[in-house]
């Protein structure tokens, strides 16, 4: 099943990618996370994607591109994936296209989360990211036990810096702008789906889940 979700800054799509990567047995593919690694490991890669990621705006599309297509090419892949934030630009849709079609690979499914701006920008706001393992809390939907404190392994949770009140509003928008279009990219192609992405975490969860079954996907 190799799948791409679809949806805006703070639609859900890291948070359903953990658990169905776990269902499913496939690798969750997120550029923003390998990005925030490249940053964190000081990588020339990093250093050049950080100054567009601190902005909220979108890190250039041959730089993401080629990190996605390398990564697609791992043995982990071949029973599926799924792409979290990638593509981005129509641009990246198209690139992407070209690099499955020359190892005969395609796309199953677009999982498009419809999440209104109002409940994207509350989220986004009070998310916050366990420092050693990268797991993702909010303040109030999904509050740790201890405050301050990743459940999972004990570490230190901090606000991620693009979660700053002006970078949201500038991702929102770059998402309007940006994003937004491969909605028909992917209509076009029959391969888009909408699900709702303003529902709770467990209930999007057994929403998709339904989907999967009802289109034998897995
Ligand atoms: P990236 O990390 O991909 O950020 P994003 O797309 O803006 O997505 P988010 O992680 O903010 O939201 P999400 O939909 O995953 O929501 P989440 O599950 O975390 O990209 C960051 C930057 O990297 C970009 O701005 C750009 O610069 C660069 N970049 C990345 N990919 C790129 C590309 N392809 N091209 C160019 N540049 C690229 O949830 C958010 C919060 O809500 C959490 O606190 C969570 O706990 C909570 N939550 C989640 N679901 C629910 C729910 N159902 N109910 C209640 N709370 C929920």
């Amino acid at each position: 099943m190799n799948l791409i979700l679809l949806g805006p800054p703070g639609a859900g799509k890291g948070t359903q990618s953990v658990v169905l990567s776990k269902k499913y047995n496939i690798p969750h593919i997120s550029t923003g996370d390998i990005l925030r690694e490249s940053v964190k490991a000081g990588l020339p890669l990093g250093l050049e994607a950080k100054a567009f990621m601190d902005k909220g705006e979108l890190v250039p599309d041959e730089i993401v591109t080629g990190i996605v297509v390398e990564r697609l090419k791992k043995t982990d892949t071949k029973k599926g994936y799924i792409l979290d934030g990638f593509p981005r630009t129509l641009q990246q849709a198209v690139d992407l296209d070209e690099a499955l079609k020359k190892e005969s690979g395609r796309i199953d499914m677009v999982l498009y989360f419809e999440t209104s701006p109002k409940v994207a920008i509350e989220r986004l706001s009070g998310r916050r990211v366990c420092k050693k393992c990268g797991f993702n809390y909010h303040v109030k939907n999904i509050p740790p036990k201890k405050e301050g404190v990743c459940d999972k392994c004990g570490g230190v949770l901090f606000q991620r810096p693009d979660d700053k009140e002006e970078t949201v509003l500038n991702r929102l928008k770059v998402y309007e702008g940006q994003t937004k279009p491969l909605i028909e990219y992917y209509t076009k192609k029959g391969l888009l789906k909408k699900v709702s992405g303003d529902m709770m975490v467990e209930d999007l969860f057994n929403v998709i889940s339904k989907i999967f079954s009802d289109m034998k996907l897995a």
